[in-house]
């Protein structure tokens, strides 16, 4: 058992699959990989949307058209939500958590660390009792110094790898992952596939390189998580 935490699966929604056959193929590769439980997490970018609504109405028509042909035990919408200053006053922005569930998936701008960014994510989590999972941590090595990279450690988040980084060419971000798991940080694995080309599921790629223990971890999550 796979459970996929981070992906654009949804048809047209936002620079993930373009339509319905895209995330129909995406769908069967990550079935074939493992994936059981499906976790779509299309982009909200608070300066772009009109409002939560209709980004959920959005989210729910694009379901709609695949909701069918998607097999997996369970599929459970959300969203990658972009941090920008002032989200955490955003009208509804709770109901961007994964469905039945209190955890948010947060992406942090790619560009260095500054004071405010942690502020939002201690609001959100703090006035919705959210539990915040931030997106591909690894991503940040390249924009954060050192320093910055351990006060990003220290937020009380669950901290999400994608699958990508443990390809043998990404020696930074592979090491920095391994790092986690060693020091036993709350981890989740997510594929932020886009498509099947460049931006592929490669739930193999993680079954070779981490093991089943690891992988039943982040499992667990969600069922931790759920709303009871
Ligand atoms: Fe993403």
């Amino acid at each position: 058992m796979s459970t996929e935490y981070h992906c654009h699966i949804l048809p047209g929604i936002d620079d993930g699959a373009e339509n319905a056959e895209t995330s129909r193929r995406m769908a069967e590769l990550m079935q074939q990989q493992g994936v059981t439980r499906l976790t779509a997490t299309p982009h909200f970018y608070a300066h772009r949307e009109r409002s939560v609504a209709r980004f959920l109405e959005k989210r729910a028509e694009a379901y709609e058209k695949i909701a069918d042909d998607l097999h997996f035990d369970e599929v459970l919408l959300g969203a990658e939500v972009a941090i920008e200053q002032g989200l955490s006053e955003l009208k509804d922005i709770e109901q961007l958590a994964i469905g039945g569930t209190d955890l948010i998936l947060l992406e942090l701008p790619y560009r260095e660390y500054q004071g405010w960014m942690f502020e939002e994510i201690y609001n959100i989590s703090a006035e919705f009792g959210l539990t915040v999972i931030l997106a591909h941590v690894h991503r940040y090595l390249m924009h954060y110094t050192a320093a910055q990279i351990e006060l990003m450690l220290k937020t009380k988040a669950i901290f999400q790898i994608n699958n990508e980084a443990f390809r043998m060419m990404s020696h930074g971000e592979r090491h920095f992952a391994k790092r986690l798991m060693k020091e036993q940080y709350p981890i989740v694995f997510g594929s932020d596939a886009h498509n099947n080309d460049d931006r592929a599921p490669n739930w193999d790629l993680l079954q070779k390189r981490v093991s089943a223990e690891q992988i039943a971890a982040s499992d667990a999550v969600l069922d931790e998580h759920r709303l009871r």
